[in-house]
């Protein structure tokens, strides 16, 4: 088992890739704290990890907010006396939207919940796991954040600022054997890439076939490609990596995009 005892918090964890990564985690022997604002599927995915024979807990926590972040770290702690992992999933997704159409509140919310959201995570667990001389934190970006996207401005924009709150972090923790990296998924198969297809777009699996046309791999990734990565970067696996960034997208915008390459 590669995370045998380990404790993981994980925000976002109610559904698609948190929850998918809270599973993968259970199977290889770590226990979870499951933290987001979607109370019902939290609970779910509680039930679902201890089905695989691993504790969660659930903590309801907006990680806009310091104030219930700090709580959500204080109560991992309290539940379990240690947080070995934690994996920064929370995050909306916007759909597409000019640059005029972007409303200042819409701006502030995607850049509060993707950006502020992932270092609020990250300065609350920080003392913990300085003090432990160990710890490894995970945050979910996204491709876009090295792209230009004319249509999602604030949202790759956010990811961007989160991929720069990750890198600086990672600077500060090294010296305290805490490593942060960094997973950017390309298009994956979950509620939130709906999002991305818009209202307008009633067929979401002829959305999928048209953007897998983009991938070198021709496939759309799902939250099982992403779970592989984060326990990738989560065990000792990966023990000599830190502020780097593994781009799970099957060959997306790294690759220069433009679809499976002829056979
Ligand atoms: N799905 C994709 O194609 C894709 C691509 C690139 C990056 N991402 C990123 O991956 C991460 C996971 O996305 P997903 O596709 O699993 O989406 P998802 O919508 O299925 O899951 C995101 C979770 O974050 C939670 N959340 C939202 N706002 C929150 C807040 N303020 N506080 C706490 N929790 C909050 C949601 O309730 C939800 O459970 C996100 O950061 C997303 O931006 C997704």
């Amino acid at each position: 088992m590669l995370l045998k005892d380990r404790v993981a918090i994980i925000t976002g964890g109610s559904r698609g890739m948190g929850r998918a990564i809270a599973l993968r985690f259970a199977g290889e022997g770590c226990s979870s704290v499951i933290a987001d604002v979607r109370d019902k599927e939290g609970e779910r995915t509680v039930g679902e990890v201890k089905k695989k024979g691993k504790d969660a807990i659930y903590v309801h926590c907006d990680v806009t907010d310091s104030g219930q972040v700090k709580d959500m770290v204080a109560r991992a702690i309290d539940k379990f006396g240690k947080v070995d992992i934690m994996v920064n999933c929370a995050g909306i997704g916007t759909k597409p939207t000019m640059l005029n159409d972007i409303s200042e509140e819409e701006w502030d919310r995607v850049v509060d919940i993707n950006m502020k959201g992932t270092f609020l995570c990250c300065q609350a667990i920080a003392p913990h796991m300085k003090e432990n001389n160990s710890g490894n934190i995970i945050n979910v970006v996204s491709l876009v954040a090295l792209d230009a996207s004319p249509n999602s401005i604030h949202y790759a924009a956010s990811k961007a600022g989160a991929l720069s709150v990750s890198r600086c972090i990672a600077t500060a923790l090294a010296p305290y054997n805490v490593r942060v990296n960094i997973i950017h998924p390309g298009m994956i198969r979950t509620d939130m890439s709906a999002v991305f297809a818009g209202p307008d777009v009633k067929d979401v699996d002829a959305f999928y076939t048209q953007m897998a046309k983009g991938v070198r791999l021709g496939r759309i990734g799902t939250t099982d490609d992403i779970a592989s990565a984060a326990l990738f970067l989560a065990s000792e696996e990966s023990s000599y990596i830190t502020g780097d960034s593994i781009a799970v997208g099957g060959g997306g915008i790294q690759m220069g995009g433009g679809g499976p390459p002829p056979k």
